[in-house]
């Protein structure tokens, strides 16, 4: 018997939703999928505040990707803060905006829409007056505290592009995104906190510019105001930046498609790529995801415990809630700190109605037992959501039981870096759920099951997941490199966005994501190359080759699986593994390990050299029994060898 849960009722009352039930669900899906270009000017005109109201939907098509990028709302304009602060101004001034709640338990700051907004200006005036410009690139590498979320909306307000880099990401990873961006600016603070540990921003801002000549300022914020050194003549103090600056200054109105960010992630091949999201049609989609998906109410408080360094940090802590007038918890610590209660305790403190997290700390969680949730008061809750990698069953019942104790319907979010926004996923109060399924796709999104040799599937199927028509929230280009966004998405199947992902869909037309297909690892929600990693593993000398696959992992849901071939006469062993970690720790960041490594005379090559991944793969999920054809190896006796020796947790 399936498992499906009805939404409960106490989620369904009262819905203030567009979208509030199933009837209207598949009508608007239906109207979309008919009209795309009057489905988002209609909602765009609806909910954001354009200087200029757009009057064209969508220009170009994936067919003719090619030849330059995607336009929505080409010729609007505006500015993406006038929608997430100045029209709220005379409605909701005095609502908090943004709630922050510190390292520490209880350690909380509450800064109100006005007070955002007047933040956001200071700091529009400080960068404008030291002189950054619309279009310029400012590169933000902070923990999660509000003036991270002021410094994006500061650079919004300017019309300059910001990068934020997840403060886990070590100087190297800095600075190769400094230079692919050519960002002139750079804004961090002294140090981080996380769970009681102190993370040397600011010193690691200093390794990675340390040659680099391209930066003309950074603005150092003091979270913790330990000493840190300040070079003459390029770094200032966030303090001295805003003082005496004015409370109110001009957005600066850009056309809909000005960039509004680059955010690097990783891919199958290469280092991290700058996606770029562009302001009218980003704006849009992430407001109206939001509020369909979560279906927010005026007196919701929206709990998205992500960072701020990766896009579910932007779409749904920054730009969707204060978009939609929401009041946006940011959280400094981690869900173990100091034990695993936290979420818990501040579910009880602050009553959050909306809870968005990772699988993999639910999993973790769990793993401690209900105590630590059960000695909490977790009745403000609603909704709870996941997103960045699949749930199993298992962590989706606990949190559905266990959490929200069957009160709370939960929203299992697909989507990535690239789509801007949630595009398959329940509707709160609308979508009755299947634990493991992301079940249905948002209005305006169209998920095509691709055989690999481009065959689309119908009905219940497994395939690779594609996206068939285009939306406004997606990715527009890849940094200084279109050619690159259009071989990785584009090329596979032509006409359609390729995902990355595989799929199946059941006979109610549910989606199960499989994960990933290419040599994307996703790690404790965490998306990391495996090129990444075998640059980093043969940067060491006493490596010769390396090939990195991933594999499943009771917690982090993938973990990171390490073939390495030694030089001649090198030991293998603990020293070598931990040198190598250390290399991925420099060159990657402090959230790059290797879980297993397996030391092989040999990787697995065809004759023409190509390292036949599949095998490795199987070898490390621990089924090696059907590897398929190894003919076309330059050497089959490696398998074996490969398979016997084969590592698990
Ligand atoms: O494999 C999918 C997985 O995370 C990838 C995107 O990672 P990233 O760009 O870092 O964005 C994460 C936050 C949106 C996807 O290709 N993923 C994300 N959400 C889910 C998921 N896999 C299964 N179920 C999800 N709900």
């Amino acid at each position: 018997m399936a498992d499906i849960h009805p939404v409960p009722e106490r989620v369904r009352a009262g819905s203030p939703s567009p979208i509030p039930d199933m009837d209207r669900y598949r009508e608007i899906y239906a109207a979309a999928q008919n009209d795309p270009e009057g489905f988002w000017l209609e909602v765009t005109r609806q909910r954001i505040a354009w200087d200029k109201p757009p009057t064209m939907g969508l220009t170009g098509s994936y067919h003719e990707i090619a030849q330059g990028p995607i336009t929505w709302f080409a010729d609007g304009e505006l500015n993406a803060t006038v929608s997430c602060l100045d029209r709220h101004l005379a409605t909701r001034g005095d609502k908090v905006a943004i709630l922050w709640e510190g390292d520490e338990p209880g350690d909380n700051r509450r800064l109100t829409y006005r007070e955002l907004h007047a933040e956001v200006c200071r700091l529009a005036a400080g960068l404008d007056a030291l002189g950054v410009q619309k279009g310029d690139r400012v590169i933000i590498y902070m923990g999660m505290v509000p003036e991270a979320a002021v410094a994006m909306l500061a650079c919004a307000r300017l019309g300059a592009i910001h990068s934020v880099v997840f403060g886990g990401f070590s100087a190297e990873s800095v600075r190769d995104r400094v230079r692919d961006s050519l960002a002139e600016w750079v804004i961090t603070q002294d140090e981080g906190l996380r769970g009681g540990r102190k993370i040397p921003l600011k010193a690691v801002v200093d390794q990675a510019l340390d040659g680099e000549h391209g930066v003309k300022k950074v603005i150092v914020h003091q979270r913790t105001h330990v000493d840190v050194p300040m070079k003459e003549g390029r770094d200032v103090f966030y303090q001295d930046v805003v003082a005496g600056r004015d409370a109110a200054h001009p957005p600066t109105i850009v056309p809909a498609e000005h960039p509004l960010y680059i955010l690097y992630t990783s891919g199958s091949t290469g280092k991290p790529k700058g996606v770029v999201h562009t302001t009218g049609g980003y704006i849009t989609y992430v407001a109206y995801s939001h509020q369909v998906v979560f279906d927010l109410r005026e007196d919701d408080v929206f709990a998205c415990v992500a960072d701020v360094g990766w896009v579910t940090g932007h779409s749904y802590i920054v730009y969707g809630p204060l978009a939609n007038g929401a009041t946006t918890v940011m959280f400094e610590s981690v869900p173990t700190y100091p034990d695993p209660g936290r979420y818990w305790d501040m579910v009880q403190r602050l009553r959050p109605t909306i809870f968005y997290g990772a699988p993999t700390a639910l999993r973790a969680l769990a793993a401690q037992g209900d105590t630590y949730v059960k000695k909490y008061d977790r009745s403000s809750l609603r909704v709870l959501g996941t997103v960045g990698e699949p749930i199993n069953p298992d962590a989706w019942r606990w949190y559905y039981d266990v959490v929200g104790e069957g009160r709370c319907n939960i929203v299992d979010t697909w989507w990535q870096t690239e789509t801007g926004g949630i595009c398959i996923s329940p509707l709160a109060p609308v979508t009755a759920t299947k634990p493991g399924s992301a079940t249905l796709p948002l209005p305006g999104i169209v998920p095509v099951l691709m055989s690999p040799d481009g065959h689309i599937q119908r009905g219940p199927a497994e395939g690779l997941l594609c996206l068939a028509v285009p939306w406004p929230g997606q990715a527009r280009t890849v940094w200084g490199d279109h050619e690159r966004f259009v071989s990785t998405y584009f090329q596979h199947f032509k006409g359609y966005y390729f995902t990355g992902d595989g799929s199946r869909r059941d006979k109610d037309g549910y989606y199960w994501i499989t994960g990933r297909v290419d040599d994307v690892i996703n790690v404790a929600g965490h998306r990391m190359g495996t090129a990444e990693f075998e640059s980093a593993l043969v940067s060491v000398d006493e490596v010769a080759e390396a090939a990195c696959v991933g594999f499943p992992h009771p917690i982090k849901g993938q973990g990171v699986y390490a073939y390495v071939v030694l030089q001649p006469g090198v030991e293998p062993g603990e020293p070598i593994e931990k040198l190598m970690n250390g290399a991925c720790r420099t060159l990657i960041g402090a959230h790059a390990k290797v879980d297993l490594f397996q030391f092989v005379p040999g990787l697995p090559k065809t004759r023409s050299g190509k390292v036949m991944r599949r095998i490795l793969r199987k070898v490390a999920e621990g089924d090696p029994s059907n590897l398929g054809d190894v003919t076309t190896l330059a050497d089959p006796g490696v398998v074996d060898v490969i398979v016997k020796g084969a590592k698990s947790l």
